[in-house]
């Protein structure tokens, strides 16, 4: 049995992590949808807030995709508070990258043997299926704000997802082949949430080079759609704003956004005869 994450300790996340106040659920349409509701209604030393939902019945993904999950998977949505003066306007788009590396950086901590990378601008994959999504979003009320989505694929198993997912999502569980406890990774993503974040402030150069060293498309061909085109080349990885860089054969794509369509795989070594 998974331990139902509404049993779970809330006042160690409060004493142990950056999170001032938690709105727990056993069940919620989305996290997401739960904390943009909450943004413009709580004090700003209520923040970070965080709702907690041991199962979503319409988790949403980037791209208005449904966020599928099962019991057993770790799905919460963080609410921030954004100071225009540490973390300008236009460094906002670079908050998923940074959730991005705080989640492989805590899930590198629980496997580190099993490669782990990051396919921008934040899905976390392990080997070559995805484990976790984020999902940022900036509420449209009066105060800066922030939303950070996040569902890591923890102790659910895929067997009764839809076949394409089936064959693109891991979770941890599989992986290692024994069970996580999930309180404990929520604890260590949280810090490492609070860590990342003030770099992205503080260090935005150190975040971004920090999110390079897990890069999953570096040196790959990929093909991308963005803004209705479609395009294919060469990754170059990310350049100083957090742009996807991808050598095309007309020149050099700098993508604000984008959705990776396809990367090729990886040419096998010749044998020698
Ligand atoms: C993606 O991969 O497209 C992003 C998926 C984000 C899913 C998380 S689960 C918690 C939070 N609530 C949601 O409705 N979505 C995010």
């Amino acid at each position: 049995m998974n331990t139902p994450l509404a049993l779970v300790d809330l006042a160690r996340l409060v004493r142990e992590t950056w999170v001032r106040h938690v709105d727990q659920h056993v069940e919620l349409d989305s996290t997401n949808d739960r904390a943009l509701e909450m943004a413009d209604s709580v004090s700003e030393a209520e923040l970070p807030l965080l709702v907690l939902a041991d199962r979503q019945t319409r988790g949403r993904g980037r791209e208005a995709r449904v966020w599928w999950s099962a019991p057993g998977a770790l799905t919460f949505s963080l609410l921030i508070a954004l100071d225009p003066d540490r973390l300008p306007r236009s460094h906002r788009s670079r908050l998923a990258l940074a959730c991005g590396v705080a989640v492989a950086r805590t899930i590198q901590e629980s496997l580190p043997a099993v490669p782990l990378r990051l396919k921008w601008p934040n899905d976390v994959y392990l080997r070559d299926r995805k484990v976790c999504g984020i999902l940022v979003e900036i509420p449209g009320g009066s105060a800066p704000r922030a939303v950070l989505g996040v569902g890591v694929n923890v102790n659910n198993r895929f067997h009764s997802a839809p076949a394409e997912l089936r064959r693109q999502a891991v979770s941890l569980r599989e992986v290692a082949k024994r069970k996580f406890d999930r309180t404990a990774l929520l604890v260590a993503l949280l810090r490492h949430l609070e860590e990342q974040f003030t770099e992205l402030c503080d260090r935005p150069a150190a975040l971004l080079a920090h999110w390079r060293r897990f890069c999953l498309l570096t040196g790959r061909h990929v093909h991308v759609k963005s803004a209705g085109r479609q395009l294919e080349g060469c990754c170059e990885g990310i350049d100083e704003e957090g742009r996807l860089l991808v050598r095309t054969a007309h020149g050099l794509e700098r993508l604000v956004s984008a959705s990776i369509a396809a990367i090729d795989p990886v040419p096998q070594e010749r044998g020698v005869l």
